[in-house]
């Protein structure tokens, strides 16, 4: 079966039927989202499916708060002006990460500063995050890329000897684990994502989480128009606005948590089974897991392809495993400062009074840089909750594009 015609040269593929589809809902959705149509509170002032959800969410990643928001960047930024970041501070930030990481910063008139990633973790190297530490550094935005922790031993070690706010960027790391402590609890601020793909989803909502009562206080006040617990209604402390998540969102959260503690155990065994496979492979190389991750959530599954120590490019393997039935990518294409965005300084009215003095194209990230431009592999997390049969069938594929390499060499190259 493995050695047999691979299908993009015309064999049979062996995965013919579809993955897990994502998001995963049934009658217990709809009947939470009837109920907050039903009860006619359909905003988070007087609803309580938000406030619900607010206080689950955050009991289950150990935080003692959870202020549910907009979206994944506007949690970024809120804890970012939380944090009492002025303008001109520096924030450091991955290069391999996607683009709200960094625009946030700027949309809070601070200045992303990029240190590079490990190479075999795909996470900032606390190595490079320190060597980017200047006067003017106030925070760092550490990413749990793919749902692994970053090592926040180093990086609060760091923080705390030079004084910096440290935000978990944790848009892919709903339910992971650093040591036994949650994603989003290790930090000062945590941000996550409820986007069409997370691996907890209502289509669009973000929520921040700290255990920290003044930032949290600060953080309900800026989603919430500068309001006060103990003011008028129409009294406003802070420039800040409204960016509260709304009820509908509130109950699909509800119902769809229920299932995330079950989902992410499923995703991390799958996952660590698929990598303890290919990884027998020349030059295929899943994302290291050191010992510190307890529980990774595999929003991502992530590998490096060594196209020399393979015998094929990571764009020809990209397209036979495609053909052979596996949904997979190349991830991002550049690292985050080589958008436009970035090159052109094209930040609107932020940064304005600085910005002749920013030049990223002086930035050096060759680890980003090299995993984006030759090596990255990545399989999205619902194709990681099915049963044990579906890596088995990755895993195959694999194997059977390494043992038909050298039929692929200028038939799919590129
Ligand atoms: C690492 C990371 N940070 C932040 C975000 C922003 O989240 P949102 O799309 O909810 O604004 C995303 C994804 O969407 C992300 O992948």
């Amino acid at each position: 079966m493995k050695s047999s015609k691979l299908a993009i040269l015309g064999g049979s593929p062996i995965r013919p039927r579809p993955f897990t589809q994502w998001p995963v809902f049934g009658k217990a959705d709809e009947r939470c989202l009837l109920r907050a149509l039903r009860s006619g509170k359909w905003g988070k002032l007087n609803g309580a499916e938000v406030a619900e959800f607010e206080r689950r969410f955050a009991a289950m990643h150990d935080c003692r708060h959870g202020i549910g928001v907009v979206n994944g960047t506007v949690s970024l930024r809120l804890g970012l002006m939380a944090a009492g970041l002025e303008s001109g501070d520096e924030v450091i930030v991955p290069p391999y990460t996607f683009y709200s990481t960094a625009s946030a910063v700027i949309e809070a008139n601070g200045v992303p500063v990029f240190a590079d990633i490990d190479l075999n973790t795909f996470n900032l190297d606390p190595a490079a995050v320190e060597a980017a530490i200047t006067p003017r550094t106030r925070a760092i935005i550490p990413v749990h890329f793919a749902g692994q922790p970053v090592d926040m031993t180093a990086l609060m070690k760091l923080a705390k000897k030079r004084n910096l706010t440290v935000i978990e960027d944790a848009a892919h790391a709903h339910g992971a684990s650093f040591k036994n402590r949650p994603a989003g609890s290790l930090g000062h601020l945590g941000s996550f994502s409820f986007q069409s793909s997370k691996n907890l989803t209502s289509g669009e909502g973000g929520i921040i989480t700290t255990n920290d009562d003044d930032l949290a206080e600060r953080c309900r006040s800026l989603h919430n128009c500068g309001r006060i617990p103990t003011g008028a209604w129409y009294e406003h402390h802070l420039l800040a606005g409204n960016y509260r998540l709304g009820e509908f969102q509130g109950a699909v959260l509800n119902s769809q948590l229920d299932r995330l503690e079950t989902q992410t155990k499923i995703r991390d065994r799958n996952g660590q089974y698929l990598a303890s496979r290919i990884k027998q492979l020349p030059g295929i190389h899943p994302q290291l897991r050191p010992a510190s991750c307890t529980r990774h959530s595999y929003h991502l599954f992530m590998l490096r392809v060594n196209g020399k120590e393979f015998g094929a490019s990571r764009a020809t393997v990209i397209k036979a495993l495609q053909a052979e039935g596996i949904p997979c990518s190349g991830g991002y294409a550049i690292s985050l400062h080589r958008q436009p965005m970035f090159l052109n300084k094209a930040f609107g009215p932020y940064l304005s009074a600085i910005r002749g003095k920013l030049d990223y194209r002086k930035t050096h990230c060759p680890n980003s840089d090299l995993i984006c431009r030759e090596q990255c592999i990545w399989i999205e997390q619902s194709t990681f909750l099915g049963p044990r049969a579906d890596m088995e069938d990755i895993a195959d594929a694999f194997e059977k594009v390494y043992e038909n390499r050298s039929e692929l060499a200028g038939k799919a190259n590129g």
